[in-house]
């Protein structure tokens, strides 16, 4: 445990804000919160370590560094992070170049999920925040009124948090969804995964290539000038370790395009290999009582299009707001809007997700294949329809 403000009394600790999980959504809660002069606690079952080195997103829409700028965590994403004015969309025989810069005005960075992380835990020791790593066996109590968290700390002491509201934060398999009691909930399995890599290879493009093909959707991108992120359309199911680095990269270089206009596509060591399943999932509202959720706790989307990661960081923008006001100011109205204006967004992503999901990825149906090329001739080919995707890529203004 860090030095922190929470104060500790018979029954355990008080604070003002008990946030549940450590993750983009909930650190950068603590953070916004800590500027705004609301003190909050945060739990996490998982190490310090294990948290900032998960491999996930890597793309920021230009709301999400607006706002990690104005927090005061833009410094790394300006000298390390690669700014892109668009993308390549691509199908066999053709590339076409989207610049969301030219179209919308808004460009999108390439900077980690693993190095958002590692901002937040520096800007935390700075600040001080109390955060509990490697806790277990945590509950949510009494939302309805007076909230409070129940835990086991990492020394296997059992420990009381009580607060002025929870901030569930906690991702798809925290406990903190399960506390909103009838919930509506939305959800799309869909039958692919993604099977990504990381490999010690400079990046053979410029900017990202999504790539339609009849054996699969394929994705170029990257994490810095030596390192690139790859992924492939696979069945569910599919082990990672049965795949050779061999037929990722021979996959790879037919769905990509290889040899396609004098284009050719670098193999390098393939350091991390992983599947990740695909769907889509609404949970509403996003507050009960004095719970709120924010990030995958409330929502899920597949990740073609980048959404996850900018979902929660637009949450939080939010919710950092609306909690400030209510403890600060003894301003409720945010915090009761909160849940009903985050699911605009949400709800936009959501369909953004899908839509990029499913004109994308092959389902084995030479319709839908015949539809999917009209959709993304369209796309590439009108102003229109290239403006519609850039403006979601990019991303909505923070309050959309
Ligand atoms: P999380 O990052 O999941 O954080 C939740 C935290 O809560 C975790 O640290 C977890 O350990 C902790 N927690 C869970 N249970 C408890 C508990 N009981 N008590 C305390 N703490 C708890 N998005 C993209 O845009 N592009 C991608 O390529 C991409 N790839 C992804 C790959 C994977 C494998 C996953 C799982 C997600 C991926 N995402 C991607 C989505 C994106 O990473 C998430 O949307 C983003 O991490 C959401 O942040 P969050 O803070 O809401 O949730
Ligand atoms: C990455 C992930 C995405 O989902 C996406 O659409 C673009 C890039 C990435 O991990 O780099």
């Amino acid at each position: 445990m860090c030095p922190g403000r929470a104060g500790h009394n018979a029954e355990g600790m008080r604070t003002q804000v008990a946030i549940i999980g450590a993750g983009p959504a909930g650190l950068l809660l603590s953070h916004l919160l800590a500027q705004g002069g609301v003190e909050s606690v945060v739990l996490e079952t998982r190490s310090e370590e294990y948290v900032a080195a998960r491999i996930r997103a890597g793309i920021l829409e230009h709301s999400s560094v607006e706002l990690l700028e104005a927090a005061g965590l833009g410094a790394r994403i300006r000298a390390e992070g690669d700014e892109h004015r668009g993308i390549y969309l691509q199908w066999p025989g053709e590339r076409h170049h989207l610049d969301f810069v030219d179209l919308t005005g808004r460009s999108v960075w390439v900077y980690g999920q693993t190095e958002v992380q590692k901002d937040l835990i520096a800007a935390r020791r700075a600040g001080g925040q109390e955060i509990h790593y490697e806790v277990s066996d945590v509950a949510l109590h009494d939302v309805e009124e007076r909230p409070y968290v129940t835990f086991t700390d990492v020394s296997g002491a059992p420990q009381r948090i009580d607060a002025v509201v929870i901030a569930g934060c906690d991702g798809s398999f925290g406990p903190s969804r399960s506390a909103v009691p009838a919930a509506q909930v939305f959800e799309r399995v869909y039958p692919y995964s993604w099977f990504g890599i990381l490999a010690d290879v400079a990046p053979s493009t410029d900017e990202l290539i999504y790539a339609w093909h009849p054996d699969g959707f394929a994705l170029h991108s990257m994490r810095s000038e030596s390192v690139s992120r790859l992924y492939l359309q696979v069945p569910n199911g599919t082990d990672p370790q049965s795949w050779s680095d061999d037929r990722i990269w021979g996959e790879l270089s037919k769905r990509l395009g290889h040899g396609q206009n004098g284009w050719k596509l670098n193999p390098g060591p393939i350091t991390d290999k992983s599947v990740l399943p695909m769907r889509s999932y609404v949970q509403t509202p996003m507050r009960h009582g004095e719970l709120y959720l924010a990030g995958d706790a409330a929502h899920i989307v597949p990740p073609t299009g980048a959404k996850g990661l900018n979902l929660a960081i637009a949450d939080v923008a939010l919710l950092s707001r609306a909690l400030i006001s209510k403890i600060k100011d003894k301003d409720s109205s945010y915090a009761d809007a909160y849940s009903d204006h985050a699911q605009r967004r949400v709800w936009r992503c959501t369909h953004f997700s899908w839509w990029m999901t499913t004109m994308l990825h092959t389902s084995g149906d030479p319709f839908d294949a015949e539809l999917q090329l009209s959709q993304l001739r369209w796309v590439a080919g009108s102003r229109a329809g290239a403006t519609g995707l850039a403006e979601n890529y990019a991303g909505l203004p923070i309050g959309y």
